[in-house]
């Protein structure tokens, strides 16, 4: 009796608090021409930060394996007598190696063991491919290793998991090759390769000493982690941006990211020190290099093979400026930028050049005959000031004069807003470039406030690549809670209702490695088995796979759904299906009613949510489904009395529109789609 009286009241409270809350009457023009969302709208930005390539994505288990670290046995634990040289090296661009020798008494080994980066994760059941240059060394013919799958950490009483015996034969580098199977799964797994041979004159040398998974995305050779690139391509990218981000540029321009050292045969690929293993004193990671393993053919190649179309950046002569003092002269002299533009006018040869000429034929030989359909380029990744314009002209107009079909993207500096961001679009503007990157990592209030970004941008002139964006909370909130996705669905409406201005966007970072981290919030977070999505990563999913073709007005009291009563939407129409798809934010704590005027042919409808009671909470790699996207159908039977205001539903109105009203629950975003057909 005592429920029904509580309940009693509360829905009387309601209908009193439903009296005063303003309507949300949505008003949809689905007969307006709309503005044309593009292909590349969302899309996705890869850097090499956070172990997200090395150590990441690339599916490479095995750290330093061609021994060019600065220090040549960093990541490896030696046994027995191992020597490092660089006599007679098999890969002029990596030329150290090792020598196992003879261990000084036939029951002791000589070997290595690698950790990989945080541990090396095995699954059980899954094939892993041994390969490894060698060649002996002593007087022996031929010397027996063993490549081990290797428990290091376990209370087992046998370490090796799974072992390959391999015989080295003869004086000549040969690359060898085994296939070990993983009994079970660990997480911190180890490898090692040992001489297994007591006898005196045994030894051997060894090169590029290399651990993947059989299985990787699309099984491609040299190929990525299954996991972390499926989620990529379940975001489904219009773009893949690509290699950075502030490696582009490197901490000096010796180590800036130089895109030719990264083609070929891997095993000649020369390393590169990681701007990010010492890129914040707060946490700083010593073995962070980059193999350039995953290198510019694979970053095409995965492209591809996500649909998305390839954006790379290159640098433009001139290293971080955050990091450099003016004094110090970072940048390159006039006369050598030349030597950089080459280099970008060769990618573009790399990437849609005949088989015939110098570069595509690179292309070719690893595999690729057919250009990859390179369509923009970025010259520059967080540049600023006159030295980049002196640079960025020149370079703009030899790329443009050799190959005019290529849109050249320009930069708008770090900043969200400000002298450098104004003085540098004014000059994007004056040059005509095609698009500006911009970058912005901002906190809530700029999330929550500024979907009404790019209403007032010109109409004419550089579009908007919005190029690296993320909500960083404030007072400590970095990290991907739910608040924050939330602020950036509601923000992204903006992004799409000014799809004639932005054409391009992707969040950044987007990998993470849980125990490498350098710079949150991020994307996708990972261990080494394990792939979590943020409630963000929904966010972009959501966005992208429900685009739409054309964006059309969508409005309250006439006017755009921008910050009314915290509710921001955006309305497309996808002309394939006829469905008119509405994503709404509402970022007030609090529920509120909200009525859409439907075209009378709409059918049926569903609705996508994301939402948390909680704006802290957070997935994490344990509880990754924690928040995730729930999708039901709309009840589209009628409502019993349509005279009746205070029942929500579908009602038809006297015109013949339909009405669908509904309680949008606080703190969620939402995707309807209104289905015609
Ligand atoms: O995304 C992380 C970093 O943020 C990028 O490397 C850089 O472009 C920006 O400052």
């Amino acid at each position: 009796m005592r429920k029904i009286f509580v309940s009693a009241a509360l829905t009387a409270l309601c209908l009193a608090a439903g009296a005063q809350t303003p309507q949300n009457v949505l008003r949809i023009d689905v007969d307006a021409p709309g503005i044309p969302i593009q292909p590349t709208m969302y899309g996705i930005f890869l850097e090499d930060i956070n172990f997200a390539a090395d150590g990441g994505l690339y599916a490479e288990k095995i750290s330093n394996r061609s021994f060019e670290y600065d220090n040549p046995l960093q990541g490896w634990k030696t046994f027995g007598k191992v020597e490092v040289r660089t006599d007679g090296a098999p890969f002029e661009r990596n030329p150290h190696y090792v020598r196992f020798g003879y261990q000084g008494h036939p029951a002791r080994t000589s070997g290595l063991q690698n950790d990989g980066w945080f541990g090396i994760g095995y699954e059980k059941g899954a094939e892993y491919k041994l390969s490894f240059w060698a060649r002996t060394a002593g007087k022996a013919k031929e010397v027996g290793l063993a490549g081990i799958l290797c428990n290091p950490v376990g209370p087992v009483e046998n370490q090796n998991m799974a072992l390959a015996e391999i015989t080295v034969k003869g004086g000549k580098w040969t690359r060898y090759e085994a296939t070990l199977t993983a009994p079970e799964t660990l997480e911190k797994g180890a490898f090692r390769l040992l001489l297994w041979d007591g006898d005196p004159q045994a030894a051997v040398d060894v090169e590029h000493i290399s651990l993947f998974p059989a299985e990787t995305f699309h099984n491609d050779e040299n190929g990525l982690r299954k996991d972390l690139a499926q989620a990529l391509a379940d975001l489904r990218p219009g773009i893949l941006r690509f290699p950075g981000g502030c490696i582009v540029e490197g901490t000096s321009l010796e180590n800036r990211y130089q895109w030719k050292n990264t083609v070929g045969p891997v095993e000649n690929r020369p390393i590169n020190i990681n701007r990010w293993n010492y890129g914040t004193f707060e946490r700083m990671f010593p073995d962070y290099y980059q193999s350039g393993g995953l290198g510019f053919y694979e970053y095409f190649r995965l492209a591809e093979e996500m649909g998305a179309e390839p954006v790379p950046i290159v640098s433009c002569g001139m290293a971080c400026q955050f990091q450099n003092d003016p004094a110090w002269k970072p940048n390159c002299s006039m006369e050598d930028l030349q030597s950089y533009i080459q280099d970008a006018l060769d990618l573009i040869e790399f990437a849609n050049g005949s088989p015939k000429s110098k570069w595509g034929k690179v292309r070719a030989q690893m595999g690729h005959p057919a250009p990859f359909n390179l369509k923009y380029l970025g010259i520059g990744n967080e540049q600023w000031g006159e030295e980049f314009i002196e640079r960025f002209v020149p370079f703009m107009n030899a790329v443009r004069a050799k190959y005019p079909e290529i849109r050249i993207i320009g930069t708008s500096g770090p900043y969200s807003g400000g002298e450098w961001f104004d003085d540098l679009w004014k000059e994007m503007r004056k040059l005509d470039v095609d698009l500006v990157d911009e970058h912005y990592y901002s906190w809530e209030g700029f999330y929550e406030k500024r979907a009404d970004r790019y209403d007032n941008y010109p109409r004419t002139g550089p579009k908007v690549f919005a190029g690296e964006y993320a909500c960083h909370g404030s007072d400590g909130k970095k990290f991907n809670h739910f608040n924050a996705a939330l602020l950036e669905a509601s923000f992204m409406t903006g992004l799409e209702r000014n799809a004639d201005v932005v054409v391009m966007s992707s969040y950044a970072p987007t990998f993470a490695h849980v125990e490498g981290w350098q710079w949150r919030p991020d994307l996708i977070w990972f261990d080494n088995l394990r792939v979590m999505k943020s409630c963000s990563y929904y966010v972009q999913q959501l966005y992208a796979t429900n685009k739409g073709d054309r964006a059309v007005p969508i409005t309250v009291d006439g006017k755009p759904v921008v910050n009314a009563n915290g509710l921001n939407a955006t309305a497309a129409i996808d002309d394939a299906t006829g469905d008119i798809i509405v994503k709404m934010a509402n970022v007030n704590p609090y529920s509120q009613v909200v009525r859409f005027v439907l075209p009378a042919g709409v059918k049926a409808a569903e609705k996508t949510s994301l939402h948390s009671d909680n704006p802290m909470t957070e997935n994490t790699l344990d509880a990754p489904e924690t928040i995730v996207p729930e999708t039901r159908a709309l009840d589209w039977t009628p409502v019993a009395d349509p005279d009746n205001a205070w029942l929500l539903g579908v009602r038809k109105q006297k015109d013949g529109n339909i009405e669908y009203s509904e309680r949008l629950g606080g703190r969620t975003f939402a995707v309807y789609r209104f289905h015609r057909n």
